[in-house]
C-alpha cells in the first residue's frame, strides 16, 4: 500500500466523490451540505462550489463541530478547543448531506448526526467522505466515498492535508503518536483545574476562555439548546452568600451541558449547625461530584477549598477578593461591543474596596490591554489601588467623558465597615451616573453594571434601561462563559497532576 499519496490522487479521489453525490442529489432539489470542522468542513467548502459550478442553485453550507457530542470526549484525554457550528441552514424536510475528511471508527458521524438532530430533521440524511481507512467501532458507513484503504494497520493515522489549510493537497499513512482533533490544540492552552482569580490567567487563558464561550454562545441559540459535553459529570452550586444572575447563570450552563445538578444554600443547611466550609465541602465532594462552584463571603474561601478538595473548584465571588466568571463576561460583552478590547479606556466607579468585580475586572482589562480608571470617594478607593496599574480618580467629572465604557458598582452595604461616605444622596451627586453626567460621556459610551443595581443611587434608571446600556447582555453572556469554564476545568482535570 502507498503511505503518500500525492494532489493528483486527492483529485480523481474527490472527482470519484462528486460523481457520487451528482449521482445521487438532483439539480434541482434543494440540499444542504454540512461538514465536520475542520477538514471536512473544507471538503464541503470544495462539493458545494463545484455543485454550484455544475448548476446546483439550491444548495446551501454548514460547519458543524462534534466536540461536545463525542461519546469518547472523557476517554481521548483533555481538548479545550471546540470549534464553531455555523448552521444558519433550514434543516427540516430537506435531504442533507454530512462530509467528513476521513472515516475510520465511525464515532465522529455519529456524534455529528447526534449534533444535527438537534437542530432539526432532514428528509434524508446521507455520509460522504473522501477516505474510508476501515477500523469501524460503531455501525457506521459512508453512502460516499472518494478513496477506500483496506488492510491499514491499526496504530497508523490516516492524515489529510487540503492546500487551504496545509499549502498543498495530500494523504499520508503515518505511524506517528494520535494528534489532537483538527483544529484543536493541544490542551495546554487551558490547563487550570481550577478557576480561582483573573490573577492567575495569562492573557492568552483569557482570550482563550473568551474563544470558547463563542462556541457556546452558538448552542444557546438553537432550538435545543443543550449539548452533551459533560454528561455523567456532577456539579454542585455551593452558595454561602445570596445570588441571582450567577447561581442561577451556572445552574443553567451546566444544565446545558447535561451536568447533574445539585444546588446547595448555606440557609437550611447543616452550616446553622456550625459545620464548616471546608467540612460542607467535603461531604458534597464524597457524593461523587466533580465541579463545586462556590460563593462565600471570606476572601480565599475557593482558594482554601481547592486545596482541601480534589474535584474541581469555580469561584463564584470570595469576599473582596474576586469574581472571575464576572470579569471574564465582562471582558467578553466588551469584545463584543467593540470587537476588542485593546486600547480602551473603561472606567470603574463606585465601591472600589468592597468589590470583587473591581477586582476582577481590573487584572482582566489590563491583561488584555485596556487602561483601567476606578473611580470612587477615597473611603472606598484607597491609593493602594494604584500598585495594580490602575489609574486612581476620586472624581468622576474628571474623567466620563474620556472613557469608552463605564462599569458602575453597586454600593454594597453588606459589606460596609462603617458608614463610608455621608450619605446616599451624596455619593449619587458625586459618583452616580446621572442624566447629565450621561450626556457629558462620549456618545457612544457603553454602559455597564454588574448587578444587581441599586436604581437611581449608583445608576439612573433610564440610562440602565437605555439604547447603550449591555446590563442584560452581561447576564445573558454570562452563561455562554460559565458553560466554557465548567467544561474547560472539567476538561483540565483529565490532565495528571
Ligand atoms: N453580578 C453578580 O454576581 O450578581 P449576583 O450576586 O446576583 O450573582
Amino acid at each position: 500500500m502507498k503511505s503518500q499519496f500525492d494532489p493528483s490522487d486527492v483529485a480523481a479521489a474527490f472527482d470519484q466523490l462528486f460523481a457520487q453525490i451528482t449521482a445521487l442529489f438532483p439539480q434541482d432539489q434543494y440540499l444542504n451540505v454540512v461538514g465536520i470542522r475542520t477538514r471536512g468542513s473544507i471538503l464541503a467548502n470544495r462539493i458545494v462550489a463545484r455543485l454550484r459550478q455544475g448548476g446546483y442553485t439550491l444548495v446551501d453550507h454548514g460547519v458543524i463541530d462534534v466536540t461536545m457530542y463525542r461519546d469518547d470526549l472523557a476517554r481521548l484525554g483533555p481538548r479545550g478547543v471546540v470549534g464553531q457550528t455555523r448552521l444558519d441552514l433550514d434543516i427540516d424536510g430537506k435531504p442533507l448531506l454530512l462530509v467528513d475528511d476521513v472515516l475510520s471508527t465511525g464515532r465522529t458521524l455519529r456524534a455529528a448526526m447526534d449534533a444535527i438532530a438537534d437542530f432539526g430533521r432532514p428528509s434524508v440524511l446521507k455520509t460522504a467522505v473522501l477516505v474510508d481507512r476501515g477500523g469501524r467501532e460503531v455501525p457506521i458507513s459512508a453512502d460516499h466515498t472518494g478513496l477506500t484503504l483496506a488492510n491499514v494497520p491499526a496504530d497508523r493515522r490516516i492524515n489529510v492535508r487540503f492546500r487551504e489549510l496545509d499549502g498543498k493537497d495530500g494523504i499520508f499513512i503515518t505511524a506517528d503518536a494520535p494528534k489532537p482533533a483538527d483544529g484543536a490544540v493541544p490542551a495546554a492552552q487551558w490547563k487550570h483545574k481550577h478557576l480561582l482569580g483573573l490573577e492567575d490567567l495569562t492573557a492568552d487563558e483569557i482570550n482563550f476562555v473568551l474563544n470558547t464561550a463563542d462556541s457556546f454562545k452558538e448552542v444557546s441559540t438553537r432550538s435545543v439548546k443543550k449539548v452533551p459535553a459533560l454528561r455523567g459529570r456532577v456539579v454542585v452550586n455551593a452558595f454561602f452568600e445570596d445570588s441571582t444572575r450567577t447561581r442561577m447563570s451556572f445552574s443553567l450552563a451546566a444544565e446545558r451541558l447535561s451536568a447533574d445538578v445539585l444546588d446547595f444554600a448555606s440557609q437550611g443547611s447543616s452550616v446553622s449547625k456550625g459545620e464548616t466550609l471546608i467540612d460542607t465541602a467535603r461531604t458534597i465532594e464524597a457524593m461523587g461530584v466533580d465541579i463545586i462552584v462556590v460563593r462565600h463571603k471570606a476572601a480565599g474561601a475557593a482558594e482554601v477549598l481547592s486545596r482541601t478538595c480534589r474535584c474541581s473548584i469555580v469561584n463564584a465571588g470570595d469576599g473582596a477578593h474576586e469574581h472571575p466568571t464576572q470579569g471574564l463576561l465582562d471582558l467578553y460583552t466588551i469584545r463584543e461591543r467593540f470587537g476588542g478590547v485593546k486600547g480602551l479606556k473603561v472606567a470603574i466607579v463606585g465601591d472600589i474596596a468592597n468589590s470583587r468585580v473591581a477586582r476582577s475586572d481590573l487584572w482582566g482589562l489590563q491583561k488584555l490591554g485596556a487602561e483601567v480608571i476606578l473611580v470612587g470617594p477615597p473611603t472606598l478607593l484607597p491609593k493602594a489601588f494604584e500598585s495594580l496599574g490602575a489609574r486612581v480618580c476620586h472624581r468622576l467629572d474628571d474623567v466620563i467623558g474620556e472613557v469608552d465604557a463605564i462599569q458602575m458598582l453597586r454600593v454594597q452595604n453588606e459589606r460596609m465597615q462603617a458608614a463610608q461616605f455621608p450619605t446616599v444622596r451624596e455619593f449619587t451627586q458625586l459618583f452616580g451616573l446621572t442624566w447629565d453626567r450621561f450626556q457629558r460621556c462620549k456618545k457612544d459610551v457603553f454602559v455597564m453594571h454588574p448587578g444587581p443595581m441599586n436604581r437611581g443611587i449608583e445608576i439612573q434608571s433610564d440610562i440602565a434601561d437605555g439604547e447603550q446600556s449591555g446590563i442584560l447582555k452581561q447576564v445573558t453572556n454570562g452563561l455562554a462563559v460559565r458553560m466554557a469554564v465548567l467544561y474547560l476545568v472539567s476538561q483540565a482535570s483529565q490532565l495528571p497532576d
